[in-house]
């Protein structure tokens, strides 16, 4: 059985409000709840962990240059809604089931306001983990405005966390940008895209619930013993939401609209187009992770997401009043090797283009966008070969690995100083793509190209492949093809401290694809 498409209009979260604004700086407090909600016409309500009780979370509405405090909550139950794997990194059995740690993705922060996993807490701060520092977080937000988000990454349980509701938008503006004529108000839209399995057999007394494996699908040979619950390679749902709701709707004017796109899945890519016979519909990037790139792009006819990516693009309906128009998608699981999606999984959502506008759209795309400092490479004081690398962990699982080496084995290795520019090669002996994700930074990607021979020593490097035009601006996230280098450059910077940079397929990061690096005091 699958679920009807296109019955529920798409959700927008809500905008959320300080709790005190007496004070110079605005204080938010938001509290993490197991709650019902309807996520489809024809479910009864799921049971989902939301920040304040909704999924996705409210939305953040902030200021460049403006702070706020925000003190995050967990009135969560004391076990946990989906499977936890006690075999993992972090989710020992001594170690309470439910532990929460909010990660502002892309916000430049200093450590102890990261949400690093180990800085967990539980329900009422009753335990906390080794990294724990404080109940309030201080985000400064002096960064280009752009689309950031927040989510779980709690050590060892994040796949379950993010999986259950935990994320949400949090977006930063300007004056500079709000003076471009963007799309904006009601036409422009945030979607966060993300795919979920459900039980859906109506005598089932699980019935709309949320599925999530408890071991990996059993090949005929007979699998190695695992611990039950185990970790899956990666999890692919069979249904896609956005915004919370399975297959919605959302009805548009025939104008511009402006998306910020979020890919918030687990481990699924999306390779997004505009399924329409009129070939003149298509998107104009206009932004990636870090923000507005220079200029809009071309017309592009598909853009691919990797869990965590962002990109922001322009819309124009006013050519098809009346026509009803799919968002889909046809990225393999695992990207780029595994199966081709099937029908359901090739559906996002639908546009009904109304034949009429409530008023004239006077929103722009200008010429240019922004300015967007290009790091040099020759100002780059290092270069840091990193590889990713398939091994197998004690139960014979899939273990894919940052340098060969587990999250917290001893030293740190990536070791940059404050205020430096390092190049980062990215190299991928695996067969999966990976999106490899660093905090604390932004960077720009330099190249891809095919490798082979051995990446620490003096691998033979193709010429460069092209980018896509989603990757020329400010990212935070990257993929990182199999067989190839993927070269990216940053500043680290502002702040010291250690943080974590991982792969964002949540089961790779829960099982150890994650490192930490320590951004040095630099003595110059
Ligand atoms: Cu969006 Cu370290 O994560
Ligand atoms: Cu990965």
């Amino acid at each position: 059985m699958s679920l009807k498409k296109f019955v529920d209009a798409l959700p927008l979260p809500p905008v959320l409000k300080p709790s005190t604004k007496s004070a110079d700086i605005p204080y938010y407090e938001v509290t993490m709840k197991q709650v019902k909600q309807q996520l489809h016409r024809d479910l009864p309500p799921t049971t989902i962990w939301g920040y304040n009780g909704m999924y996705p979370g409210p939305t953040f509405e902030v200021r460049r240059n403006q702070p706020i405090l925000v003190k995050w909550e967990n009135k969560l139950p004391f076990e946990h809604l989906l499977p936890v794997d006690r075999t993992l990194h972090g989710a020992e059995p001594d170690k309470p089931s439910v532990r929460t740690v909010v990660h502002l993705h892309e916000g430049r922060v200093r450590p102890e306001n990261d949400g690093y996993p180990e800085a967990w807490f539980t329900r009422d701060f009753k335990n906390v983990g080794p990294k724990f520092v404080h109940e309030v977080y201080y985000y400064p937000n002096c960064q280009r405005p752009a689309t950031l988000w927040y989510h779980d990454h709690a050590l060892g349980i994040t796949r379950l966390n993010v999986y259950a509701g935990l994320a949400g938008f949090y977006i930063l503006r300007d004056k500079e940008e709000e003076k471009l004529d963007l799309p904006s108000g009601k036409f422009e839209v945030p979607l966060v895209i993300q795919d979920r399995s459900f039980y859906l057999d109506p005598n089932s007394n699980q019935f709309g619930e949320l599925f999530y494996p408890s071991q990996p699908p059993q090949d005929p040979p007979p699998a190695p013993k695992l611990p039950n619950p185990s970790v899956v390679p990666e999890f692919f749902g069979d249904t896609i939401l956005v915004n919370g709701k399975v297959w919605p709707y959302l009805e548009v004017e025939p104008r511009k609209y402006r998306f910020r796109i979020l890919n918030g899945s687990n481990a699924r890519f999306y390779n997004i187009r505009l399924n329409t016979t009129e070939p003149d519909l298509k998107f104009i990037i206009i932004g990636t992770e870090g923000g507005l790139l220079e200029k809009p792009s071309d017309p592009v006819s598909q853009i691919l997401l990797a869990p965590a990516e962002r990109v922001d693009v322009i819309v124009d309906f006013s050519n098809h009043k009346g026509k009803n128009i799919i968002l889909t998608n046809d990225a393999r699981a695992p990207f780029p090797n595994g199966d081709a999606p099937d029908f359901d999984l090739t559906q996002i959502m639908q546009f009904r283009v109304k034949s009429k506008l409530s008023k004239p759209d006077k929103s722009k795309i200008p010429a240019k966008l922004s300015c967007l400092e290009r790091l040099d490479p020759k100002d780059a004081v290092f270069v840091r070969k990193n590889t990713l690398v398939e091994t197998k962990d004690e139960f014979g699982r899939l273990k894919l690995l940052l340098n060969n080496m587990d999250w917290d084995k001893p030293p740190i290795t990536e070791t940059p100083q404050n205020g430096t520019i390092e190049i980062w090669e990215l190299y991928n002996t695996t067969l999966d793509t990976h999106p490899i994700h660093l905090h604390l930074v932004t960077f720009q990607i330099l190249s891809r190209a095919k490798f082979s021979g051995n990446p620490t020593g003096n691998p033979y490097i193709g010429q460069p492949l092209p980018l896509d035009p989603s990757e020329s601006g400010w990212k935070d996230t990257v993929r990182a093809n199999p067989g190839e280098v993927t070269r990216i450059i940053a500043r680290f910077g502002p702040f010291t401290g250690i943080y974590p940079w991982h792969c964002h397929i949540l089961e790779h990061e829960d099982h150890e694809m994650m490192r930490p690096f320590e951004n040095l005091h630099n003595p110059n």
